[in-house]
């Protein structure tokens, strides 16, 4: 009996640890790709605000599910809310109190939006990055015009967290949390890729371009199968 009680305490021992050392094992790896540095080469993008330009980046916003997770004002808002798995809010993208416009350069956004890196070089978490990489440098410039003139919002988010499961679903590849690591760095302009840019008015010409919203834009949807899933939460679509 004293045997059993022994084995099955040293059982109980080894299975103990085994789950400390995995756990450290997981926070480690994941600790270190969230904290990863990403540096990249500057874009060169040139950000007009004429009206034309400013009417297409508006609809980019509302075709592409921006305002899906940074709210209907842009003002931010919260995308995944689950303590264990992460809290994650998507920032306040105006110049209001709280918001990032004023610290974004054009470089700044162009990571952002099209490499899923945040200023300073950490990825951000959730943010479809990877959804957004084809934008043309037309169609980014646009965007970033409109987003530089958006009526300010006061909102301040608070910071993420990743919750211990949230963390074991990303170490084991469950949840695509990072888009940065599986966007190509080094590349920054996308305007070699035809396609990409075919349906920007911008790269087209502006003075073409009449003024009203319904009569300018053509319809993005063509552009990727995958629009409506850009418009959902990564998480969300499961
Ligand atoms: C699925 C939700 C989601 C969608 C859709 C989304 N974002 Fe985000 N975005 C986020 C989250 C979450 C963050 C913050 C991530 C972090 O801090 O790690 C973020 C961060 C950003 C940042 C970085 C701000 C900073 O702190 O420097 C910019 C810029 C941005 N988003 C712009 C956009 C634009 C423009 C679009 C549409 C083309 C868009 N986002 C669509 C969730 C989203």
């Amino acid at each position: 009996m004293q045997r059993w009680l022994k084995i099955s305490g040293i059982a109980v021992g080894v299975a103990v640890v085994a789950v400390a050392v995995a756990a450290v094992v997981v926070y480690v790896s994941t600790e270190r790709r969230l904290r990863r540095t990403y540096a990249g080469p500057d874009a060169t993008l040139v950000v007009s605000r004429d009206s034309a330009t400013l009417t297409w980046g508006r609809h980019i916003v509302e075709t592409r599910g921006c305002t899906d997770c940074h709210g209907a004002n842009l003002g931010g808002g919260s995308v995944i809310d689950e303590p264990a798995i992460a809290r994650v809010w998507a920032p306040n993208l105006t110049s209001g109190g709280g918001g990032v416009a004023p610290d974004l350069a054009v470089t700044d956004w162009e990571r952002a939006i099209r490499r899923g890196v945040a200023k300073g070089g950490r990825p951000l978490q959730i943010m479809p990055s990877l959804e957004y990489n084809g934008l043309s440098d037309g169609d980014l410039a646009a965007l970033i015009g409109y987003l530089q003139t958006v009526p300010p919002v006061n909102n301040a988010v608070p910071a993420n967290t990743t919750g211990p499961l949230g963390r074991l679903l990303f170490f084991l590849g469950k949840i695509p949390l990072l888009a940065a690591e599986r966007i190509d760095q080094k590349v920054t302009s996308q305007d070699i890729n035809p396609t990409a840019t075919r349906h920007s008015p911008v790269m087209a010409g502006i003075g073409s371009l009449p003024t009203s919203a319904s009569t300018t834009v053509p319809a993005m949807t063509n552009t990727s199968p995958a629009v409506e899933c850009q418009r959902r939460s990564p998480l969300r679509s499961e």
